[in-house]
Parts: C-alpha cells; structure tokens; sequence
C-alpha cells in the first residue's frame, strides 16, 4: 500500500506551505505535462519552515520553497529529463546525502 514504487510529485497543501503560496505551485503542476508523474496534494511533510515543499518519489527528491515559477524547471529538468534542479533541493535533506 505504499506510494514508494510509483512516481508523485506531492505538494504539501498543509497550513505553512499554504500561507507560502503552495496553493498556486499544486495548480502549476496540475496544469503542466508531468509525464508518469501523479500530482498529489499532500500533508505536512515536516519541512514547514522552508515551504512550499514539493517531494518527489520513488526517488525522495526534496525541494523547498517552491513558487509557480519554477514549476515548469521542475517539470522539464528532472520530471522529463531526470535531473534534479540543485538550486531548489531543500539543505536540511540533500546536504546529508550529497557526496
Ligand atoms: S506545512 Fe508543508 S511541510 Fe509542513
């Protein structure tokens, strides 16, 4: 019953994130071509100071303030092109794992 084996793009759609502007980042994925990807609105994922926090499964992408306006960097970099947009990785995840 786990999300883990399937592709998602979650967009916390939880009170911080909301009060940053995730309202608009979930509609600009909704809206874009996002390939096998499943949009989906999500809970908090615990990162809610540095909102709007968009995660990315199976491969645990996290990418922290989010606005529309990269979404579609997002879409066509890593969903379409597999490479994860550095700039946007959130550092209290990525920095543990990053060499
Ligand atoms: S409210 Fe979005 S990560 Fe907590």
């Amino acid at each position: 019953m786990s999300h883990n084996k399937k592709q998602c793009v979650l967009v916390c759609q939880n009170r911080s994130c909301k009060e940053a502007g995730s309202a608009e980042v979930w509609a600009a994925f909704e809206s874009a071509e996002t390939k096998d990807y499943k949009v989906i609105a999500a809970d908090c994922q615990g990162q809610c100071s540095c909102g709007p926090t968009v995660r990315i499964l199976p491969e645990e992408t996290w990418y922290y303030r989010v606005q529309p306006s990269d979404v579609p960097v997002i879409v066509e970099q890593h969903l379409k092109g597999g490479k994860q947009v550095e700039e946007k990785l959130n550092p209290r995840i990525h920095m543990r794992f990053s060499f």
